[in-house]
């Protein structure tokens, strides 16, 4: 088990991204850390998705945004750090995308006007963990941050955002669409027929609406394609932590293995392990009161220990199959839901401990 603490190796990152499936505290934990490091004197974007209501209330953050805004830390001495957070939106982030990415503001017209990219930019699986990148792309390059902080969607593929940025590439590199745009004789007869296939299947208009939608792209897919690799350059490079977050039972620390077994696939580390909603410690009792009024107690005392040494056995699985010998954070279940700033301190002080 690494040796460091989970601030030192926060503190050694601009970016962390945090991922696992749904549920585990995935976004909380990202607002935590984030409060943490802005109070430690960085000015701290981040960038969360779907939080609870009364997080996002307490965060005040009201509606989908797309630029960070500034979150007051109140009187607590922050050392001059700022805590910036937006809730992102996914449709707003592609339209604003294409808006400054094209050649000029007639382009940019064109395609948002079209019905094909309508449809897309807000149906299109993969679409929010593709606009998380693109934010994350464009807040970390910006240099107005610190660190920048990305919860990432809760998809039941919970990886898709890396394979994301890929989705309108392949879109763009799909033969239908080279065939459109090719110049050859042969294949822009040969894609015309098929059109005229394809019109009579799912309607003219549909397909007036894909081929303009291509037509007006052109030009705009390099930049895509660089930017997607310039992300994954990011995420890979030693500035990016990954930060897997999990709860200790079998289900989820399954998910957590296959989780970092994929991000393994794509030569990226997970930095950190954080295991929420844990049994809280309390008390071992050595020696047992006999007297028969304690009986109650020292069952509910009994079996507590006994989940509490099931999730060490889950957490121990799947730290076993995780290679990049990871912080491992523990982080007890609190009493109540964390769901403003004195919630999010309180976790603080089990995030990260002194
Ligand atoms: N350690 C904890 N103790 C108590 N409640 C927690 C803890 N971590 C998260 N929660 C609560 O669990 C719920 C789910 O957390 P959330 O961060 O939205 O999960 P996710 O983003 O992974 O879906 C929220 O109501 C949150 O307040
Ligand atoms: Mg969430």
């Amino acid at each position: 088990m690494s040796t460091r603490s989970f601030v030192e190796l926060i503190a050694d990152k601009s970016i962390v991204v945090l991922a696992g499936t749904g549920g585990v505290g995935k976004t909380t934990t990202s607002a935590v850390v984030a409060l943490h490091a802005a109070k430690a004197g960085r000015k701290v974007a981040l960038v969360t998705i779907d939080p609870a209501k009364r997080l996002a209330d307490a965060l005040g953050l009201d509606e989908l945004s797309n630029e960070p805004s500034r979150i007051d830390l109140g009187a607590d001495g922050n050392d001059g750090g700022e805590l910036w957070a937006l809730m992102l939106d996914t449709k707003s982030t592609f339209d604003e995308l294409i808006t400054r990415y094209s050649a000029d503001p007639a382009q940019a017209q064109r395609i948002l006007n079209n019905d094909f990219y309508g449809n897309i930019s807000n149906a299109l699986s993969g679409t929010q963990e593709y606009m998380a990148m693109e934010k994350l792309y464009e807040l970390a390059e910006g240099g107005d941050y610190d660190l920048v902080i990305v919860d990432t969607p809760p998809s039941r593929n919970a990886l898709a955002f890396l394979d994301s940025p890929n989705m309108l590439t392949r879109l763009l590199d799909h033969w239908l669409y080279k065939a459109l745009m090719g110049s050859t004789r042969t294949i822009m007869k040969a894609s015309q027929l098929l059109l005229k296939q394809l019109s009579k299947v799912v309607g003219g208009e549909v397909v007036e609406d894909v081929v303009a939608f291509f037509q007006a792209f052109e030009g705009m897919e390099d930049g895509f394609k660089e930017r997607s690799q310039r992300v994954m350059e990011l995420l890979a490079s030693d500035a990016c932590a990954f930060v897997l977050v999990a709860s200790a039972r079998r289900d989820t620390t399954i998910e957590a293995a296959y989780l970092a077994r994929q991000l393994a696939d794509n030569d990226l580390d997970v930095a950190a392990v954080v295991m929420n909603r844990l049994q809280p410690d309390f008390v071992r009792l050595n020696r047992r009161p006999r007297a028969p009024e304690y009986e109650p107690f020292l069952r509910a005392h009994d079996e507590l220990h006994a989940l509490a040494d099931r999730e060490e056995t889950h957490i121990a699985s799947l730290l076993s199959q995780v290679e990049s010998d990871p912080v491992v954070v523990r982080v007890p279940l609190l009493a109540t839901d964390v769901h403003d700033l004195d919630g999010m301190n309180q976790l603080g002080t089990k995030i990260f401990p002194n």
